[in-house]
């Protein structure tokens, strides 16, 4: 998150109704301040850098603070909600959930979780055969990290080397941590695990006219000058589907390539489908963007709609190398999980949810893209595929990325009633649920053009 701070002050605002938003008090809406003050004293600050928008409700794809405001909401809180916010399929599912005097049941047998599992495995296509259940992405990266090097030992791998990318992201524990590509956020570990390996990434920008495989080949051929054999001294590879910040996808032909070392050579390639998972692309998983069949796929976020349910799905021989209670969790899986998890799927598929992605992403890119066109060169890229996008700022004479106009805008944006994903860096996210309407996803852009026009 960037050193910018959003004032907490109530401020005159426009007025505004809509049928997508209501903006009737000054915003912040009054009691804003003082929320924030008493979590700035009772939190860790790791917690806050957030818009100053405290959420009294969420339904469908609005927001709404204590006085009544109503936002349109364009971050899925950040990538969740899915199918909704309080959906109501999750909703009664859970309910009936809530009904039985069950709160969890640890790794006993439980009804839900084998309705839960068979769904998700189904789900998930047919390389995956079986789950591990538990309740944040990170421990899925934690535990895809563990799976990983127990079948580089399967393997009998000279080193359990692990293959990630320059600042793609997976969370931030331990080995989360590790694999994530950003130095400064894991200085507190205090030291370099030397089997992990963090290769460039294949910025557009990086690529100029190389291609994808070759910017790979040449990757991977690197390691040598460091003593590491790709073949002998590597058993996993984690990337995420796209890099966090700004929604940049890898081109096919990388990933491909990356999909054809690691099968020759035994290393496991898992895909980090916590933000890209469960529709939010256009497709059921992103990684079906790129026409590769990882081994593992690390789920959360839109799993459970905004209950805290994640996963990791994969082959029946790699998801049994850990012994009897090697790998398991007391809140793995719990009913109110796997009920909410299930609702999700079921909501996806009876709401066609994945298309209508890749139809509302049409909608979004096209509507981004006019803004960027228009913009002078304050905007230099809109990165993403179906429901996620990134616009990303420069200074238009430097040509340098430019942080403090996305933050400004995404204030303002909320300040008209829509909240966007502030990154702190030189991008806004945008990931709306999936089953926003065409009406409020048109409404949403038009105001980023309106307040990007500011700034021209
Ligand atoms: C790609 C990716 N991996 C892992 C995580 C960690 O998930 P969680 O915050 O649920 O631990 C996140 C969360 O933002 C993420 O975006």
């Amino acid at each position: 998150m960037s050193s910018h701070t959003f004032s907490r002050k109530s401020q005159t605002v426009p007025l505004i109704n809509t049928r997508n938003r209501l903006i009737q008090t000054e915003i912040p809406c009054k009691g804003t301040y003082d929320v924030l003050e008493r979590l700035d004293k009772y939190e860790s600050r790791s917690m806050h850098g957030q818009l100053p928008l405290v959420w009294d409700s969420a339904s469908n794809f609005n927001i709404f603070d204590a006085s009544g405001n109503k936002f349109i909401d364009f971050t899925s809180a950040i990538f969740f909600s899915n199918v909704g916010h309080s959906n109501k399929r999750v909703l009664d599912y859970m309910n009936i959930a809530l009904e039985k005097p069950i709160m969890g049941c640890y790794a006993y047998g439980n009804e839900i979780r084998a309705q839960y599992l068979e769904k998700l495995i189904e789900f998930a296509g047919p390389t995956f055969e079986k789950a591990f259940l538990m309740s944040a992405g990170t421990e899925a990266t934690e535990a895809a990290f563990k799976l990983m090097r127990m079948n580089g030992q399967e393997k009998k791998k000279r080193k359990l080397g692990i293959i990630a990318f320059e600042n793609n992201w997976h969370g931030r524990t331990l080995a989360a941590q590790m694999m994530s590509g950003n130095p400064k956020q894991k200085e507190w570990v205090g030291y370099h695990d030397e089997n992990i390996h963090h290769l460039k990434f294949p910025y557009p920008w990086a690529l100029k006219k190389e291609s994808g495989e070759s910017f790979f080949n040449a990757q991977l051929k690197s390691l040598n000058d460091f003593g590491i054999d790709p073949s002998k001294d590597i058993c996993g590879m984690i990337l995420e589907t796209f890099q966090g910040w700004g929604a940049i996808f890898y081109p096919p032909d990388f990933v491909q390539a990356a999909e054809d070392y690691c099968k020759k050579n035994d290393v496991l390639m898992t895909f980090d489908e916590m933000q890209s998972g469960f529709g939010r692309t256009g497709k059921a998983f992103g990684y079906e963007h790129y026409d590769v069949k990882p081994d593992l796929l690390c789920l959360g976020k839109g799993m459970g709609n905004g209950y805290p349910i994640s996963g990791v799905v994969g082959s029946k021989e790699v998801m049994d190398l850990p012994e009897i209670g090697n790998m398991s969790s007391t809140h793995s899986a719990n009913p109110l999980g796997c009920s909410a998890g299930m609702a999700v799927i079921d909501e996806i598929i009876e709401c066609n949810l994945i298309d209508e992605s890749h139809r509302k992403g049409l909608i979004l890119h096209k509507g981004l893209n006019k803004i960027k066109d228009n913009s002078n060169g304050l905007i230099s890229d809109v990165l993403g595929k179906g429901m996620i996008a990134s616009i990303l700022f420069q200074d238009p004479q430097k040509r340098t990325p430019e942080s403090k106009v996305p933050s400004e805008i995404s204030e303002k944006c909320m300040q008209s009633g829509l909240l966007v994903v502030h990154t702190g860096r030189e991008s806004i996210k945008i990931g709306p649920p999936l089953n926003i309407s065409d009406e409020a996803l048109l409404e949403g852009i038009s105001i980023i053009n309106e307040i990007v026009g500011e700034y021209l």
